[in-house]
Protein backbone atom coordinates (compact mmCIF):
# COMPACT_ATOMS: atom_id res chain seq x y z
CA UNK A 1 0.00 0.00 0.00
CA UNK A 2 1.19 3.51 -0.68
CA UNK A 3 2.15 5.67 1.78
CA UNK A 4 -0.97 7.51 3.70
CA UNK A 5 -0.66 11.00 3.91
CA UNK A 6 -2.07 12.74 7.27
CA UNK A 7 -2.65 16.90 7.62
CA UNK A 8 -2.68 17.26 11.37
CA UNK A 9 -4.89 20.08 12.55
CA UNK A 10 -3.74 22.17 15.29
CA UNK A 11 -4.71 25.47 16.95
CA UNK A 12 -3.25 24.74 20.19
CA UNK A 13 -0.29 22.65 21.12
CA UNK A 14 -0.96 19.39 21.31
CA UNK A 15 -0.94 15.42 19.88
CA UNK A 16 2.77 15.11 19.34
CA UNK A 17 1.96 11.29 20.29
CA UNK A 18 -0.66 11.36 17.51
CA UNK A 19 1.75 12.68 14.89
CA UNK A 20 4.64 10.30 16.28
CA UNK A 21 2.27 7.40 15.88
CA UNK A 22 1.68 8.43 12.43
CA UNK A 23 5.32 9.31 11.83
CA UNK A 24 6.34 5.59 12.79
CA UNK A 25 3.77 3.96 11.00
CA UNK A 26 5.17 5.16 8.02
CA UNK A 27 2.54 8.05 7.42
CA UNK A 28 4.10 11.46 5.24
CA UNK A 29 2.59 13.69 7.99
CA UNK A 30 1.62 18.14 8.01
CA UNK A 31 0.92 20.33 10.52
CA UNK A 32 -1.56 23.35 9.91
CA UNK A 33 -0.80 25.41 12.91
CA UNK A 34 -0.59 28.92 13.93
CA UNK A 35 2.38 30.90 13.83
CA UNK A 36 2.62 31.91 17.57
CA UNK A 37 2.77 28.21 18.20
CA UNK A 38 6.16 27.91 15.60
CA UNK A 39 8.36 27.42 19.00
CA UNK A 40 6.68 24.88 20.67
CA UNK A 41 8.51 21.13 20.94
CA UNK A 42 6.39 19.81 17.78
CA UNK A 43 8.10 16.87 17.21
CA UNK A 44 9.74 17.80 14.21
CA UNK A 45 11.23 14.89 12.94
CA UNK A 46 7.79 13.06 12.73
CA UNK A 47 7.00 16.22 10.38
CA UNK A 48 7.18 16.54 6.65
CA UNK A 49 6.37 20.04 6.63
CA UNK A 50 5.01 22.46 9.21
CA UNK A 51 2.43 24.98 7.92
CA UNK A 52 1.11 28.57 9.26
CA UNK A 53 -2.54 29.75 9.22
CA UNK A 54 -3.28 33.46 11.54
CA UNK A 55 -6.27 32.17 13.57
CA UNK A 56 -8.37 34.72 12.09
CA UNK A 57 -8.90 33.49 8.71
CA UNK A 58 -11.94 32.74 7.58
CA UNK A 59 -13.13 28.88 6.63
CA UNK A 60 -13.32 30.02 2.96
CA UNK A 61 -9.14 31.12 3.10
CA UNK A 62 -8.39 28.04 4.88
CA UNK A 63 -10.22 25.87 2.31
CA UNK A 64 -8.05 27.76 -0.45
CA UNK A 65 -5.21 26.94 1.86
CA UNK A 66 -5.59 23.09 2.28
CA UNK A 67 -6.84 22.83 -1.36
CA UNK A 68 -3.19 24.79 -2.60
CA UNK A 69 -1.37 22.11 -0.33
CA UNK A 70 -3.44 19.13 -2.20
CA UNK A 71 -1.95 20.52 -5.33
CA UNK A 72 1.26 18.45 -4.75
CA UNK A 73 -0.32 16.25 -1.79
CA UNK A 74 -2.91 13.41 -1.70
CA UNK A 75 -3.95 13.70 1.53
CA UNK A 76 -5.67 10.51 2.82
CA UNK A 77 -7.00 11.95 6.40
CA UNK A 78 -7.60 14.95 8.18
CA UNK A 79 -7.35 15.10 12.19
CA UNK A 80 -8.08 17.54 14.26
CA UNK A 81 -6.17 17.72 17.22
CA UNK A 82 -7.94 20.44 19.53
CA UNK A 83 -11.54 21.48 20.05
CA UNK A 84 -11.95 24.45 17.42
CA UNK A 85 -10.35 22.64 14.07
CA UNK A 86 -13.07 19.79 15.03
CA UNK A 87 -15.34 22.46 12.35
CA UNK A 88 -12.90 23.49 10.23
CA UNK A 89 -11.79 19.86 9.59
CA UNK A 90 -15.13 18.73 8.76
CA UNK A 91 -15.16 21.37 6.39
CA UNK A 92 -11.86 20.95 4.40
CA UNK A 93 -13.35 16.98 4.57
CA UNK A 94 -16.29 18.53 2.88
CA UNK A 95 -14.70 19.95 0.39
CA UNK A 96 -12.40 17.21 -0.66
CA UNK A 97 -14.46 14.67 -0.02
CA UNK A 98 -12.58 12.67 2.35
CA UNK A 99 -13.62 10.12 4.67
CA UNK A 100 -13.89 10.92 8.38
CA UNK A 101 -16.45 12.99 10.43
CA UNK A 102 -18.33 15.67 7.92
CA UNK A 103 -20.19 19.17 9.11
CA UNK A 104 -23.32 17.63 10.29
CA UNK A 105 -21.54 15.05 12.87
CA UNK A 106 -18.76 17.53 13.95
CA UNK A 107 -21.87 20.31 14.72
CA UNK A 108 -22.84 17.42 17.58
CA UNK A 109 -19.45 17.34 18.85
CA UNK A 110 -19.53 21.87 18.74
CA UNK A 111 -22.53 23.27 19.09
CA UNK A 112 -23.72 23.06 22.78
CA UNK A 113 -27.20 23.39 21.14
CA UNK A 114 -27.42 20.58 18.48
CA UNK A 115 -26.04 18.13 21.26
CA UNK A 116 -28.88 19.08 23.47
CA UNK A 117 -31.46 18.71 21.08
CA UNK A 118 -30.03 15.46 19.46
CA UNK A 119 -29.94 13.80 23.40
CA UNK A 120 -33.59 15.00 23.88
CA UNK A 121 -34.20 13.32 21.06
CA UNK A 122 -32.64 10.17 22.10
CA UNK A 123 -34.30 10.49 25.43
CA UNK A 124 -31.21 11.19 27.60
CA UNK A 125 -31.44 12.72 30.33
CA UNK A 126 -29.92 16.56 30.10
CA UNK A 127 -30.42 19.82 31.59
CA UNK A 128 -33.72 22.15 30.65
CA UNK A 129 -32.53 24.25 27.66
CA UNK A 130 -33.78 26.90 25.73
CA UNK A 131 -32.37 28.52 22.23
CA UNK A 132 -31.62 32.34 23.36
CA UNK A 133 -33.53 32.69 19.83
CA UNK A 134 -37.70 33.87 20.71
CA UNK A 135 -38.12 36.24 23.76
CA UNK A 136 -41.56 34.52 24.32
CA UNK A 137 -40.29 30.95 24.68
CA UNK A 138 -37.26 32.74 27.10
CA UNK A 139 -40.12 34.21 29.37
CA UNK A 140 -42.11 30.63 29.93
CA UNK A 141 -38.73 28.66 30.26
CA UNK A 142 -37.92 31.36 33.31
CA UNK A 143 -41.13 30.82 34.40
CA UNK A 144 -41.13 26.80 34.52
CA UNK A 145 -37.45 25.94 35.13
CA UNK A 146 -36.95 27.10 38.87
CA UNK A 147 -33.44 29.23 38.25
CA UNK A 148 -30.45 29.51 38.35
CA UNK A 149 -29.94 29.34 35.18
CA UNK A 150 -26.27 29.12 33.04
CA UNK A 151 -26.11 31.29 29.68
CA UNK A 152 -23.27 29.90 27.67
CA UNK A 153 -22.16 30.25 24.19
CA UNK A 154 -22.84 27.50 21.74
CA UNK A 155 -19.73 27.01 20.43
CA UNK A 156 -16.78 27.95 23.18
CA UNK A 157 -14.71 25.33 25.11
CA UNK A 158 -13.16 25.83 28.78
CA UNK A 159 -15.84 26.91 30.25
CA UNK A 160 -15.09 30.52 27.93
CA UNK A 161 -18.29 33.02 28.42
CA UNK A 162 -20.57 30.87 30.51
CA UNK A 163 -22.57 32.50 33.11
CA UNK A 164 -24.88 31.83 35.70
CA UNK A 165 -27.68 33.99 36.25
CA UNK A 166 -30.04 34.01 39.42
CA UNK A 167 -32.63 36.58 38.34
CA UNK A 168 -34.62 36.98 34.57
CA UNK A 169 -33.60 40.29 35.26
CA UNK A 170 -30.29 39.39 35.50
CA UNK A 171 -30.66 37.55 32.12
CA UNK A 172 -32.12 39.93 30.03
CA UNK A 173 -29.41 42.47 30.72
CA UNK A 174 -26.91 39.68 29.71
CA UNK A 175 -28.82 39.00 26.18
CA UNK A 176 -28.90 43.00 26.05
CA UNK A 177 -25.71 43.16 25.53
CA UNK A 178 -25.36 40.33 23.59
CA UNK A 179 -27.10 42.19 21.05
CA UNK A 180 -27.31 40.14 17.73
CA UNK A 181 -25.18 37.62 19.04
CA UNK A 182 -27.14 36.41 21.55
CA UNK A 183 -28.65 33.70 19.26
CA UNK A 184 -25.26 31.98 19.68
CA UNK A 185 -25.99 31.21 23.12
CA UNK A 186 -28.14 29.01 25.05
CA UNK A 187 -29.98 29.05 28.37
CA UNK A 188 -30.27 25.44 30.72
CA UNK A 189 -31.33 25.43 34.19
CA UNK A 190 -28.12 25.28 36.90
CA UNK A 191 -27.54 21.59 37.42
CA UNK A 192 -26.12 21.20 41.63
CA UNK A 193 -23.96 18.32 41.88
CA UNK A 194 -20.38 16.81 41.22
CA UNK A 195 -19.38 16.82 37.89
CA UNK A 196 -17.67 13.19 35.99
CA UNK A 197 -15.17 13.17 32.52
CA UNK A 198 -15.31 10.05 30.08
CA UNK A 199 -12.96 9.55 28.02
CA UNK A 200 -13.09 7.18 25.58
CA UNK A 201 -12.40 5.74 21.55
CA UNK A 202 -14.33 4.55 19.32
CA UNK A 203 -14.15 2.07 16.49
CA UNK A 204 -16.54 1.91 13.73
CA UNK A 205 -19.32 3.10 16.04
CA UNK A 206 -18.04 1.02 19.36
CA UNK A 207 -17.08 2.44 22.49
CA UNK A 208 -13.84 0.28 22.32
CA UNK A 209 -12.66 1.72 25.57
CA UNK A 210 -13.89 4.07 28.35
CA UNK A 211 -13.42 5.30 31.44
CA UNK A 212 -14.67 7.99 33.90
CA UNK A 213 -13.27 10.25 36.49
CA UNK A 214 -14.89 12.63 38.28
CA UNK A 215 -13.50 16.15 38.81
CA UNK A 216 -12.88 17.44 42.03
CA UNK A 217 -14.75 20.71 41.69
CA UNK A 218 -17.10 21.68 38.96
CA UNK A 219 -14.64 23.07 36.15
CA UNK A 220 -16.93 26.10 36.63
CA UNK A 221 -16.09 26.95 40.28
CA UNK A 222 -12.46 26.41 39.19
CA UNK A 223 -12.52 28.88 36.53
CA UNK A 224 -14.18 31.52 38.04
CA UNK A 225 -12.79 31.29 41.82
CA UNK A 226 -9.35 29.76 40.80
CA UNK A 227 -8.01 26.67 43.06
CA UNK A 228 -6.48 22.82 42.57
CA UNK A 229 -8.07 21.50 39.71
CA UNK A 230 -8.11 17.71 39.84
CA UNK A 231 -9.77 14.38 38.95
CA UNK A 232 -9.44 11.03 39.94
CA UNK A 233 -10.93 7.84 39.09
CA UNK A 234 -14.45 6.56 40.06
CA UNK A 235 -14.33 3.08 41.10
CA UNK A 236 -13.34 0.61 38.19
CA UNK A 237 -16.01 -1.96 39.75
CA UNK A 238 -18.78 0.98 41.47
CA UNK A 239 -22.32 0.74 39.77
CA UNK A 240 -21.81 4.60 39.38
CA UNK A 241 -18.97 3.77 36.53
CA UNK A 242 -20.82 1.17 34.79
CA UNK A 243 -23.71 4.01 34.57
CA UNK A 244 -21.21 6.64 33.41
CA UNK A 245 -20.16 4.53 30.71
CA UNK A 246 -23.86 3.52 30.12
CA UNK A 247 -24.47 7.17 29.73
CA UNK A 248 -21.43 8.03 27.54
CA UNK A 249 -22.20 5.25 25.18
CA UNK A 250 -25.69 6.32 24.52
CA UNK A 251 -24.77 9.97 24.16
CA UNK A 252 -21.90 8.45 21.61
CA UNK A 253 -24.79 6.35 19.69
CA UNK A 254 -27.07 9.27 19.50
CA UNK A 255 -24.63 11.82 18.01
CA UNK A 256 -23.75 8.88 15.74
CA UNK A 257 -19.83 8.89 15.82
CA UNK A 258 -17.78 6.32 13.97
CA UNK A 259 -14.22 7.05 15.20
CA UNK A 260 -11.73 8.34 17.25
CA UNK A 261 -11.16 9.85 20.64
CA UNK A 262 -14.20 11.49 22.93
CA UNK A 263 -14.36 13.56 25.87
CA UNK A 264 -17.86 13.53 27.55
CA UNK A 265 -19.17 15.76 30.80
CA UNK A 266 -21.71 14.66 32.72
CA UNK A 267 -23.10 16.26 35.97
CA UNK A 268 -24.80 13.86 38.49
CA UNK A 269 -27.67 16.02 40.36
CA UNK A 270 -27.66 16.53 43.92
CA UNK A 271 -31.73 16.39 43.41
CA UNK A 272 -32.31 13.17 42.09
CA UNK A 273 -28.99 11.80 41.39
CA UNK A 274 -29.72 11.21 38.02
CA UNK A 275 -26.50 11.59 35.42
CA UNK A 276 -27.42 14.75 33.53
CA UNK A 277 -25.42 15.00 29.74
CA UNK A 278 -23.20 17.91 29.97
CA UNK A 279 -21.29 18.06 27.32
CA UNK A 280 -19.23 15.78 24.64
CA UNK A 281 -16.41 16.55 22.69
CA UNK A 282 -14.35 14.77 19.54
CA UNK A 283 -10.98 14.62 21.02
CA UNK A 284 -8.71 13.75 23.55
CA UNK A 285 -9.22 15.31 27.23
CA UNK A 286 -6.96 18.43 27.93
CA UNK A 287 -5.56 19.24 31.19
CA UNK A 288 -3.31 16.52 31.08
CA UNK A 289 -6.42 13.93 31.41
CA UNK A 290 -4.35 12.10 28.69
CA UNK A 291 -1.44 11.06 30.76
CA UNK A 292 -3.63 10.33 34.03
CA UNK A 293 -5.76 8.13 31.82
CA UNK A 294 -2.37 6.30 30.56
CA UNK A 295 -1.04 6.25 34.05
CA UNK A 296 -4.15 4.29 35.22
CA UNK A 297 -5.08 2.05 32.15
CA UNK A 298 -1.78 2.19 30.11
CA UNK A 299 -3.71 2.86 27.32
CA UNK A 300 -2.23 5.94 26.09
CA UNK A 301 -5.65 7.91 24.10
CA UNK A 302 -3.46 9.86 21.22
CA UNK A 303 -1.63 6.54 20.33
CA UNK A 304 -4.52 4.79 20.12
CA UNK A 305 -6.58 7.45 18.31
CA UNK A 306 -3.96 7.17 15.32
CA UNK A 307 -3.94 3.36 15.09
CA UNK A 308 -7.63 3.97 14.94
CA UNK A 309 -7.01 6.88 11.83
CA UNK A 310 -4.92 4.30 10.21
CA UNK A 311 -6.55 1.18 10.45
CA UNK A 312 -9.53 2.53 8.86
CA UNK A 313 -7.55 4.04 6.05
CA UNK A 314 -5.78 0.74 5.87
CA UNK A 315 -8.97 -0.49 5.42
CA UNK A 316 -7.36 -2.86 7.95
CA UNK A 317 -9.01 -4.17 11.90
CA UNK A 318 -8.37 -1.99 15.13
CA UNK A 319 -7.72 -4.01 18.42
CA UNK A 320 -7.28 -1.84 21.04
CA UNK A 321 -4.51 -3.26 23.68
CA UNK A 322 -5.71 -4.47 27.17
CA UNK A 323 -6.13 -2.17 29.67
CA UNK A 324 -5.13 -1.70 33.24
CA UNK A 325 -8.59 -1.21 35.77
CA UNK A 326 -6.09 1.43 38.25
CA UNK A 327 -7.39 4.11 39.97
CA UNK A 328 -5.65 7.15 39.46
CA UNK A 329 -5.76 11.12 40.30
CA UNK A 330 -4.82 14.40 38.87
CA UNK A 331 -4.08 17.55 40.49
CA UNK A 332 -2.72 20.70 38.80
CA UNK A 333 -2.83 24.49 40.21
CA UNK A 334 -0.85 28.18 39.13
CA UNK A 335 1.81 28.30 42.00
CA UNK A 336 3.58 31.11 43.57
CA UNK A 337 6.46 30.01 43.09
CA UNK A 338 8.42 29.59 39.60
CA UNK A 339 9.76 26.52 39.93
CA UNK A 340 7.55 24.93 42.92
CA UNK A 341 9.43 21.92 44.79
CA UNK A 342 7.49 19.04 44.94
CA UNK A 343 10.79 16.77 46.18
CA UNK A 344 8.19 16.23 49.69
CA UNK A 345 5.29 14.38 47.30
CA UNK A 346 6.91 11.06 47.35
CA UNK A 347 4.26 8.30 48.06
CA UNK A 348 5.33 5.57 45.26
CA UNK A 349 1.92 6.30 43.89
CA UNK A 350 3.04 9.21 43.12
CA UNK A 351 3.42 8.63 38.67
CA UNK A 352 3.87 11.92 37.22
CA UNK A 353 5.13 15.60 38.16
CA UNK A 354 4.17 18.65 35.95
CA UNK A 355 7.18 20.36 34.88
CA UNK A 356 6.39 23.87 33.89
CA UNK A 357 6.84 27.15 35.44
CA UNK A 358 4.67 28.57 37.76
CA UNK A 359 2.47 25.50 38.09
CA UNK A 360 2.37 22.34 40.28
CA UNK A 361 1.15 19.10 39.26
CA UNK A 362 1.19 15.49 39.50
CA UNK A 363 -0.24 12.34 39.03
CA UNK A 364 -1.18 9.38 41.05
CA UNK A 365 -1.92 5.68 40.35
CA UNK A 366 -2.62 2.37 42.04
CA UNK A 367 -4.81 -0.79 41.83
CA UNK A 368 -6.05 0.32 45.50
CA UNK A 369 -8.65 2.83 45.30
CA UNK A 370 -8.77 3.87 48.75
CA UNK A 371 -5.05 4.66 49.03
CA UNK A 372 -5.20 7.07 45.77
CA UNK A 373 -8.53 8.66 47.65
CA UNK A 374 -6.65 9.45 50.97
CA UNK A 375 -3.33 10.79 49.39
CA UNK A 376 -5.11 12.63 46.67
CA UNK A 377 -7.49 14.80 49.32
CA UNK A 378 -4.08 15.37 51.55
CA UNK A 379 -2.06 15.60 48.36
CA UNK A 380 -4.54 18.56 47.54
CA UNK A 381 -4.82 20.00 50.55
CA UNK A 382 -0.79 20.34 50.61
CA UNK A 383 -1.15 21.76 47.20
CA UNK A 384 -3.43 24.41 48.61
CA UNK A 385 -1.16 25.70 51.21
CA UNK A 386 2.60 25.20 49.52
CA UNK A 387 1.60 26.35 46.03
CA UNK A 388 -1.58 27.72 44.80
CA UNK A 389 -1.69 31.41 43.58
CA UNK A 390 -5.29 32.75 42.60
CA UNK A 391 -5.77 34.57 39.68
CA UNK A 392 -8.60 36.45 38.09
CA UNK A 393 -10.85 34.65 35.35
CA UNK A 394 -9.76 35.10 32.09
CA UNK A 395 -11.58 34.58 28.76
CA UNK A 396 -8.66 31.60 27.90
CA UNK A 397 -10.04 28.04 28.31
CA UNK A 398 -8.74 26.12 31.11
CA UNK A 399 -7.20 23.53 29.61
N1 LIG B 1 -26.41 23.26 33.18
C1 LIG B 1 -25.37 23.35 34.02
N2 LIG B 1 -25.55 23.18 35.35
C2 LIG B 1 -24.52 23.29 36.21
N3 LIG B 1 -23.27 23.58 35.85
C3 LIG B 1 -23.01 23.77 34.55
C4 LIG B 1 -24.05 23.66 33.56
N4 LIG B 1 -23.51 23.89 32.36
C5 LIG B 1 -22.21 24.13 32.58
N5 LIG B 1 -21.90 24.07 33.88
C6 LIG B 1 -20.56 24.26 34.50
O1 LIG B 1 -19.73 24.94 33.57
C7 LIG B 1 -18.66 24.09 33.17
C8 LIG B 1 -18.39 24.25 31.68
O2 LIG B 1 -19.56 23.92 30.96
P1 LIG B 1 -19.52 23.02 29.67
O3 LIG B 1 -20.89 22.93 29.12
O4 LIG B 1 -18.83 21.74 30.00
O5 LIG B 1 -18.67 23.92 28.67
P2 LIG B 1 -17.12 23.94 28.26
O6 LIG B 1 -17.14 23.53 26.84
O7 LIG B 1 -16.74 25.35 28.44
O8 LIG B 1 -16.41 22.97 29.15
C9 LIG B 1 -19.08 22.69 33.57
O9 LIG B 1 -18.00 21.83 33.80
C10 LIG B 1 -19.89 22.94 34.81
O10 LIG B 1 -19.05 23.12 35.94
MG1 LIG C 1 -16.84 21.12 29.75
Amino acid sequence: MSRLTVLCVASYFKGTRFIEECHHQGCRVFLLTRPDLADHPWPRECLEEVFFLPEVVSRDEAIKAVSFLARNHELDRIVPLDDYDVELAAAMREHMRLPGMGDTTARFFRDKLAMRVQCRQAGICCPRFEHVLNHGRLHRFMEEVPGPWVLKPRSEAGAVGIRRVQEPSAFWDLVETLADQQSHYLLEEFVTGPVFHVDSLVWEGEVVFAVAHRYLRPPFEVWNHGGVFGTRTVTPTSPLQADLLQANHRVLGAMGLVRGATHAEFIQSEKDGRLHFLEVAARVGGAHIDDLVEACTGVNLWQEWARIELASARREDYQIPGARHDCGGLMICLARQETPDLAGFDAPEVVWKLNRTHHAGLILSSPDCQRVESLFSGYVGRFERDFLAVCPPTDKPLA
